[in-house]
């Protein structure tokens, strides 16, 4: 595997990402050190996946890439396989034909470290999942110690220095009940980052959020995708969609119906399903 050249501070910006966040207070700094986007390498390889529940199929023949430094959303109505699909790319989902390859190594395959590929593959679900009983750093630290192996003083200094990224240093040292949902999910962002990830899964982050929450986990999501982390994203945002996916995915019963462009997604989508979807969720 060729590693990815490090571009210098005057690197452009990739393709297709708008750069301007807004000033929300988040601290300046990359959330990852900056890499070049979208190589054409694939980061994820999804080959003809099927996979059924009982006898209920609920995934049929998927099929996509997802290039490194590429970001990715995924939309389609409820029930159409959108989780159960992002769950099989680390595995947290067993499938029961085609493969899956997650940076060179295959999911599906005897001789795959699973706990290994899941600590290179970052997941964000929809309730943050951090340990109520922890306090936050040691939330952000216990994976880095335990699966890692870093050293108490190496995982906190990664762990508070993620932290302040996510605009949140001042809350190291309470627990997730002492925070908002938002805060909370920015949290659960940076305990992923910690882990040092070659890509990043969420599964609609921030549709248990209050409205008012939505725009601040956002924000740290835009900042790493401009700053090239590769990432797959299950989400409703349009906006958010526009303004940082390289690709849109559309999914209807189980199957990959639409996988498009950003501009010809929202310009011109295809199939009659991706359109009916669109007119719904654009209409709010
Ligand atoms: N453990 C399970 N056992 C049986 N069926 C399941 C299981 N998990 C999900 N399903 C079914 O698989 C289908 C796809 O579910 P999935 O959660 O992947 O959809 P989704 O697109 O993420 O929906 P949503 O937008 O509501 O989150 C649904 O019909 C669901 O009922
Ligand atoms: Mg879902």
């Amino acid at each position: 595997m060729t590693s990815t050249p490090i571009p210098g501070p005057d690197a452009p910006t990739p393709a297709g990402r708008e750069a301007t966040l807004p000033d929300d207070g988040l601290q300046q700094g990359p959330l990852i050190p900056p890499r070049t986007a979208t190589t054409g390498e694939p980061m994820i390889a999804i080959n003809a996946v099927s996979k059924w529940y009982g006898s209920f199929q609920v995934l049929t023949d998927c099929t996509t890439t997802v290039s490194k430094g590429e970001v990715v959303v995924v939309c389609g109505p409820s029930g159409s396989g959108k989780s159960t699909l992002i769950k099989c790319v680390n595995a947290l989902e067993p499938f029961q034909e085609g493969q899956i390859t997650v940076d060179g190594t295959k999911v599906k395959d005897r001789a795959t470290n699973l706990p290994k590929l899941r600590s290179r593959v970052g997941m964000v679900f929809q309730h943050f999942e951090l340990f109520p009983h922890l306090s936050i750093t040691d939330n952000l630290t216990l994976a880095q110690r335990k699966v890692l192996g870093r050293s108490p003083a190496d995982a906190e200094k990664r762990g508070l220095d993620l932290l302040a990224r996510v605009g949140l240093s001042d809350h190291a040292k309470k627990y997730p009940g002492q925070l908002s949902g938002g805060q909370q999910q920015r949290v659960a962002i940076a305990r992923a980052l910690a882990m040092d990830p070659v890509v990043m899964l969420f599964d609609e982050p921030t549709s248990a959020l209050d409205p008012e929450m939505v725009g601040e986990v956002l924000d740290v999501m835009v900042e790493l995708a401009r700053d090239g982390m590769t990432m797959m994203v299950v989400t409703h945002e349009m906006g958010f969609a526009r303004k940082v996916a390289d690709r849109v995915i559309f999914m209807d019963r189980g199957e990959i119906v639409e996988d498009a462009t950003k501009s010809d997604f929202f310009g011109q989508p295809r199939s009659p399903r991706a359109q009916h979807f669109l007119s719904k969720i654009l209409s709010h």
